[in-house]
Parts: C-alpha cells; sequence; structure tokens
C-alpha cells in the first residue's frame, strides 16, 4: 500500500446548497481553514453529486455554487493556497468515475448505508445515484489524496474509496493511495428548532443573515421547554441556545449557566446576549463576503484558478490510470 503517512494531499467537497450556515461552518469549513496551512487542499463544489438529487432544479446551480464560493473565500478559504473548484470544470473525475464502475460491484454501493436509507426517503432510483460513493472516490483518489476532512457520516464513503483504490491497485498496478478520514472536530451545532442545523429542515442560520435579522431568528429560538418565563429553573445543558452560547461566549459558565439555573436570566436575554456574541464573530466574515458579493469577477477568478490547478493534478493522475490501465 502507497504510503499515506507523508501525504500532503487533502481534498474535501460539500454540495452545492447555496448559502452556508453555522453548522457548515463550525462542522467543516473552519476545519479546512486551519488545514490549508499544513496541507495542499483541494476544496471541491461537487456539483455533479448535487443532480443526483436536484436533476429537476439545475436553474438554481449557477447561483448556488457562486454563493458557496463567496462562503469558502469568506470564511478564510485563501484561493492563493487552496484550490477552490467546481466539479464540473474538472472532467477527469467523470473520466475516472467511468473506469471505476467497470471493476466496482454493484452491491458494493448498495451496501453503503446511506443507500438504503436515501433511497427510499427521497424516492431516488437513478443509475447516479447507486453511484454517489463512487463518484466521491473519483473526486478523492483523482488528487491521489491521503486525507479527506468529513463528518461521521461520511466515514463508509472513506472506506468504499479505499476498497475501491485497492482493487484498481490489485488489478492494474500500484497507482492510488488509500485515503485516511480526518474526522472534524465537531462542536454539534443546533437549529433554531434544537435539531441538528440543516438546510433540509429549514432551521438554520445562514452564515450571510444581516446582523437584525440574525437577532429575530434567535429569538425564535428553541430553550429548556420547561423554563416558560423568567424566574422559572432553566437547565443549561439540555437547552440549544446555551449550546451556541458555548461556541460563541467565552464567558458561559459563569455569565450564562447560573443565573439561567436560577432563573435570574430569561430566556430572551440570553438569546440577546447570544446574538451580540454571534455577530461579533461573524462580522469580519460578513463584512469580507459583502465585499466578494460586489465583486463576483474576483470570485469568478479564484474558481477559474482552483479549476486550473485542480486539472493539471488530475490530468497527471489520469495518465497514470490509462498507462495502467492499457487505455490511450
Ligand atoms: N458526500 C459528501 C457530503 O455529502 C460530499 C462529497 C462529494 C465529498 N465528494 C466528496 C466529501 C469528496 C469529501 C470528499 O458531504
Amino acid at each position: 500500500m502507497a504510503d499515506t503517512s507523508k501525504n500532503n494531499i487533502i481534498l474535501s467537497g460539500m454540495q452545492p446548497t447555496g448559502r452556508l450556515h453555522l453548522g457548515n461552518y463550525e462542522g467543516a469549513l473552519k476545519n479546512w481553514v486551519q488545514l490549508q496551512n499544513e496541507f495542499d487542499m483541494y476544496a471541491c463544489i461537487v456539483d455533479w453529486h448535487a443532480l443526483t438529487s436536484d436533476f429537476d432544479a439545475t436553474e438554481q446551480l449557477p447561483e448556488r455554487i457562486h454563493q458557496m464560493a463567496i462562503d469558502y473565500i469568506a470564511a478564510g478559504l485563501d484561493p492563493e493556497r487552496t484550490a477552490i473548484f467546481v466539479q464540473s470544470d474538472v472532467k477527469e473525475h467523470a473520466e475516472l468515475h467511468l473506469l471505476f464502475s467497470m471493476i466496482i460491484p454493484i452491491p458494493w454501493l448498495e451496501r453503503v448505508p446511506s443507500y438504503k436509507d436515501k433511497a427510499e426517503e427521497l424516492g431516488l432510483d437513478s443509475y447516479g445515484f447507486l453511484g454517489y460513493p463512487l463518484l466521491q472516490a473519483a473526486d478523492i483518489l483523482v488528487y491521489k489524496a491521503g486525507w479527506v476532512p468529513v463528518g461521521k457520516d461520511q466515514v463508509p464513503h472513506i472506506e468504499l474509496t479505499r476498497e475501491v483504490a485497492r482493487r484498481f491497485n490489485t488489478l492494474y498496478g500500484e497507482v492510488f493511495p488509500e485515503p485516511q478520514p480526518k474526522l472534524t472536530p465537531f462542536a454539534a451545532v443546533p437549529g433554531i428548532d434544537g435539531r441538528k442545523m440543516s438546510k433540509s429542515y429549514e432551521n438554520e442560520i445562514p452564515l450571510s443573515l444581516p446582523e437584525d435579522d440574525t437577532r429575530k431568528r434567535l429569538k425564535k429560538m428553541f430553550t429548556d421547554p420547561k423554563k416558560l418565563r423568567k424566574g422559572d429553573p432553566g437547565r443549561p445543558e439540555i437547552c440549544p441556545v446555551y449550546a451556541l452560547h458555548k461556541i460563541y461566549n467565552p464567558d458561559h459558565e459563569t455569565e450564562i449557566a447560573p443565573p439561567c439555573r436560577s432563573g435570574e436570566l430569561g430566556c430572551v436575554d440570553c438569546k440577546m446576549k447570544l446574538a451580540d456574541y454571534l455577530n461579533d464573530a461573524l462580522r469580519p466574515l460578513r463584512e469580507h463576503r459583502t465585499e466578494l458579493e460586489n465583486n463576483p469577477d474576483a470570485v469568478k477568478k479564484a474558481l477559474t484558478m482552483g479549476a486550473d490547478r485542480a486539472r493539471a493534478r488530475a490530468s497527471d493522475t489520469m495518465k497514470d490510470v490509462r498507462k495502467a490501465m492499457h487505455l490511450g
């Protein structure tokens, strides 16, 4: 097996859902921004993957991709250091996916845990949907990446990627490393309703939300259901608002928890304190975001530059792949 301990390449990706929210930021993006200091980083916006579910809403894709690129850069991914690019700008992903599709048994894909659940939940039955994790394997292996920063839910996809690499290497000779997941040190971010923050639950706080709207959104946030009014004792440990204080308010243990427990601090006041901390924390990102919104050409340029860099590496890999397979 190729030694990944010296492999300095990271690839990660997100589907272009549009504007990113706090959960995406805390759960992934913030970590990527750190990783770009130590690794050679490829940050992909996986638009082809989005087609596995949203094939009937493609007119929204360009704007979603643009907004996501803005969030990547505003959050601190540096286009000079990190290749920020759109998957469909680098056709090599598709070629490698096609070649993998010839050597991977269908049951390997049917076994991936997310497949059956999602197929039933969303009524998806396309060929491409079954191949979702194989396209993901191609995304990763086309850069010969050693590491993939992901959340726990994605670990089976990385396992499959390793199996794909192994099968290819066994059939045609050593071309691919076996990449490892790099688990995100994850602060679980609850949404407005207390469930995990997710666009599909419509409980998210977008990074781009203006300060006043952030206040309004937080005002609606669920709290300890037993604390009905100021004076009632609260339980910070089960309160989603407190979970956000833990992330954004360095003094949560002294400023929030004791007066919440005693009842002295009401939920509205507590939420407004949180709004101040959160707005302060996001202000630089939001300012950067506004600059980028006013300069769409700079964002396009970053994506072109990122795609050029990604393509250079991906096309080298494809030369090795074609040679190993005796293809032209
Ligand atoms: N499946 C990933 C998700 O839903 C997105 C993704 C596609 C990805 N290709 C990738 C993540 C490659 C990491 C590496 O989050």
